[in-house]
């Protein structure tokens, strides 16, 4: 077993720290090249590439985990792969191809073996392939070169904590226009969203959360996440968009089956209107994603009103439950749906 590096892995926070190896493949002339590993973690390109210009760009979030004993995995990268191929064709850009995408993953995390996080640490290796035009346009149209790297690099908690309540807010901005880009993961969605995003910082808010922007009466996701709530008989009520402007988040449709087939709950994916927050309707709530993995909302703050779901002063037992079956499946401490985990050949 490789030596892992030293590093207090427990005081890491969501921060780049680049690793050894990132994986670097181009498009040209009509077809992927063949790819492979390097050292530099820098991007030379002509000031005219499309992604400077149009921003012609999508990305992708995973993680790898040591095991308790020892092995390196990670968590569905099929599911990455299949959904960069579709946010690419919604940008006119060449797709990844899909067993290229998973052989890439292998190949980077392998080769920074030393730098995935021990287990029980905390930390994990966040893994971001990330595909941009780097050929020239100066018109509008879809450029004709690309270039799809994978970069990797330890991080901590993305909300502060961890598993401890956060507090977030209605956004007065929109994130998604309907029937827009809301549902691929694609960078043009983030550069809107840090206006709003810096706002709710400064006002002591963890995140955003976002109503859908065609009627501002539906609950759709915060802007890293997706959400959940658990109503009043227990059920894991998620939300759904009448526009299609939610991403589809990899963690939802797993702890959706987690929940189903593993915890025996009761599921209602379902459009969500905001008032039933406003009501109390629900008892707990928790933003979910790669980076997020489940993170409790202690309450929700809209203008002058102040919603308390589940309070600050600790998780609610069923996201708690959700939390701790997911991390315990995609560490391997627990074994979950065929298929889940991806072994990193030793
Ligand atoms: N929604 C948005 C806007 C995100 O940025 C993310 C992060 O990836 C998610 C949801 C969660 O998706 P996943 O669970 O696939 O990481
Ligand atoms: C992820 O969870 O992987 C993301 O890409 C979300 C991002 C806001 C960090």
């Amino acid at each position: 077993m490789i030596e892992k590096k030293d590093l207090d892995w427990g005081s890491l926070g969501f921060a780049y720290r680049p690793t050894d190896y990132s994986y670097v493949c181009n498009y040209k002339n009509g077809a992927w090249e063949e790819g492979g590993l390097t050292t530099d973690h820098s991007v030379t390109m002509s000031e005219c590439a499309g992604i400077l210009h149009y921003c012609q760009e999508c990305f992708e979030g995973l993680k790898a985990y040591t095991t308790e004993d020892g092995r390196i995995v990670c968590f569905r990268p099929d599911l990455n792969a299949d959904r960069m191929y579709t946010t690419a064709e919604r940008l006119c850009m060449p797709p990844f191809p899909k067993d290229k995408f998973i052989e890439a993953v292998k190949q980077v995390v392998k080769a920074n073996e030393a730098w995935v996080p021990p287990f029980g640490s905390g930390a994990t290796l966040y893994i971001r392939p990330v595909m941009f035009a780097t050929g020239i346009v100066i018109g509008v149209k879809p450029a004709e070169e690309y270039q799809f790297r994978i970069l990797t690099t330890p991080v901590g908690p993305y909300y502060k904590g961890g598993a401890v309540p956060i507090s977030i807010c209605i956004s007065q901005y929109d994130r998604a226009a309907p029937r827009g880009t809301g549902n691929i993961k694609a960078g043009l969605n983030y550069a809107m969203s840090l206006r709003a995003n810096v706002e709710a910082h400064a006002n002591g808010f963890a995140e955003n959360l976002y109503l859908d922007s065609e009627s501002r009466t539906y609950v759709e996701e915060a802007g890293g996440a997706n959400i959940l709530f658990v109503d009043k008989e227990g059920t894991l009520v998620v939300p759904i968009s009448h526009t299609d402007s939610i991403l589809p988040s990899i963690t939802r449709r797993s702890l959706v089956t987690v929940a189903t087939e593993m915890l025996g709950m009761k599921v209602d994916e379902r459009y969500v209107k905001f008032s039933e927050v406003e009501n109390g309707d629900f008892v707990e709530a928790g933003l979910c994603g790669t980076a997020a993995v489940i993170s409790p909302v202690g309450k929700i703050t809209y203008g002058d009103e102040v919603i308390n779901i589940s309070g600050m002063e600790q998780a609610g037992p069923v996201m708690t439950k959700l939390r701790n079956t997911l991390t315990d499946i995609q560490s391997g401490k627990i074994e979950g749906p065929e298929g889940w985990i991806c072994e990193i050949d030793a």
